[in-house]
């Protein structure tokens, strides 16, 4: 082990410059603009697999964009990992907010500012740097790895349950591992045992085929803005709970274990406010802050548009209006449920003199696994290990769609090791990842390797 590790410290340079070399790839997957950034990005990485050491790299064509795949099967005997990650990234706007551009990373203060940084590009590099140190000083690693890099995670992995369907028997695996989560505060790894689902879905009102002068229509006909947020405001009442008929039926309410375990971490509601600038926090009212966080479902309004929103006043009642909703999902909601729920629900509420078109846009299971599980308990300790330091047990509010899809067709624990930080400002400006991190989750992984190694 020893000799890995000075590895890790011989090569500290190198592994920097190839993270900001990935990082300069625009590999915004739900831009068409970046066709061909998406596929230097899968090319880049099939060169760096094949480098490291990997056996059977190949670029798989899905209707989207690729997916990057490669096994290392030379540990027979004992468990396979799949590892999964995401390579494309959020949309950089508003990009005046940055203070230096999203594709071009700096390093200030110990962390590598660039877009895909924590999210995810930065996170799937420690895998392939830890693989790189075995191999590169052991020549054999102690587990079978198998890596599944895709393009289309920030647009709902539409994709991908097709594509694992289709490969099940290639993807076999004892583990699936995911380094794409944020760790609950700095210098202590966490250990990520539930992810939240989600239901996205678009609402479309339209009152007439056309706009009305706001005088001579105005007290005759209903507004279709006026109705949408009628229904909207329908949804939650003041205590927070969601209206939505039979939308709490299979929620899995948190064990005492676990309700233990959240008050046990170092939360203040008065910091969290802080750090976003908010006056106040609101949630749910009867649950703690991180339970409503990680634990509870959500009902909110992503945009809401129509009528005239240009400079100056226009008297009009609008032929149209729309709004974008979200609900994040705890296990064991069914997305496709809540959103046929969410459809009867806001049905019921149209007027007569309206007509409403819903769209399901993306939907995804929320996840929670077992804590006892050797496998996540093998994970604790390669975090302990590099870190130093006690793991935190975290749920996390954010979605990985995926997640639920490996858990029913790989029928595989999933380990949710991941190394960003609360501030990373995934999917803003600026968004960072701390190089101590990135440094000392190379070695967690390499500690992991062994760890899993040892269970069979
Ligand atoms: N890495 C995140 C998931 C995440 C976010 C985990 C926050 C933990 C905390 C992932 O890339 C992501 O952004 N997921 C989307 C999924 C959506 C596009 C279907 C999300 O959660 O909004
Ligand atoms: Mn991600
Ligand atoms: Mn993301």
């Amino acid at each position: 082990m020893k000799n890995t590790l000075d590895f890790l410290g011989q090569h500290h340079d190198r592994y920097e410059q190839e993270l900001i070399d990935i990082l300069k790839i625009p590999s915004i997957s739900s831009n068409p603009d970046n066709i061909d950034d998406m596929r230097d990005m899968a090319e880049l990485l099939k060169k760096e697999m094949r480098s490291i050491g990997m056996d059977e790299v190949s670029i798989f064509e899905t209707d989207g964009h690729p997916v990057v795949y490669s096994e290392w099967l030379g540990a027979p005997g004992a468990p396979t990992l799949l590892i999964y990650g995401h390579y494309d990234v959020q949309p950089v706007d508003p990009v005046d907010l940055w203070s230096s551009p999203p594709f071009e990373p700096v390093i200030k203060d110990g962390k590598i500012f660039a877009r895909g940084s924590a999210d995810d590009k930065g996170q799937i590099y420690i895998h392939l740097k830890a693989i790189e140190a075995w191999l590169a000083t052991k020549g054999t690693l102690p587990v079978n790895v198998k890596l599944l890099f895709e393009g289309e995670e920030e647009i709902g992995s539409a994709h991908l349950e097709d594509f694992i369907t289709k490969h099940e028997e290639m993807l076999a695996a004892d583990y699936v591992v995911i380094s794409d989560t944020p760790m609950f505060r700095e210098g202590y790894p966490g250990i990520t045992y539930g992810l939240r689902g989600l239901a996205y879905l678009q609402v479309n009102l339209r009152g007439t085929s056309t706009d009305l002068h706001s005088g001579s229509f105005g007290g005759l006909v209903k507004n279709p803005i006026n109705a949408l947020v009628e229904i909207l405001a329908q949804m939650k009442d003041e205590d927070g709970r969601i209206l939505i008929r039979g939308f709490y039926d299979d929620v899995l309410p948190i064990t005492e274990n676990e309700h233990d375990k959240l008050s046990n971490l170092p939360f203040s509601a008065k910091d969290f406010a802080d750090s976003i600038n908010a006056p106040a926090l609101f949630g749910e009212a009867g649950y703690d802050d991180l339970e409503r966080l990680w634990a509870r479902p959500t009902f909110d309004i992503n945009g809401i548009w129509g009528g005239f929103q240009g400079e100056g006043a226009k008297t009009v009642i609008p032929a149209e209006a729309h709004a974008k909703v979200s609900m994040r999902l705890v296990a064991d909601q069914d997305p496709d449920d809540i959103a046929e729920k969410f459809t009867t629900y806001v049905k019921s509420l149209i007027p007569e003199s309206m007509e409403a078109e819903i769209e399901a846009m993306h939907g995804g299971f929320g996840y929670v696994t077992d804590l006892d599980n050797p496998g996540l308990q093998a994970g604790v300790r390669a975090l302990k290990k590099a870190f130093g330091k006690e793991v935190d047990f975290l749920r996390e509010g954010g979605s990985i769609p995926i997640v639920k899809v490996f858990a029913d067709i790989i029928k595989a624990p999933v380990l949710l090791m991941g190394y960003g930080l609360p501030d990373q400002n995934a999917h803003a400006p600026n968004e960072n990842f701390s190089l101590y991190n990135f440094h000392k989750g190379i070695e967690s992984i390499v500690y992991f390797f062994e760890e899993i190694g040892n269970l069979k």
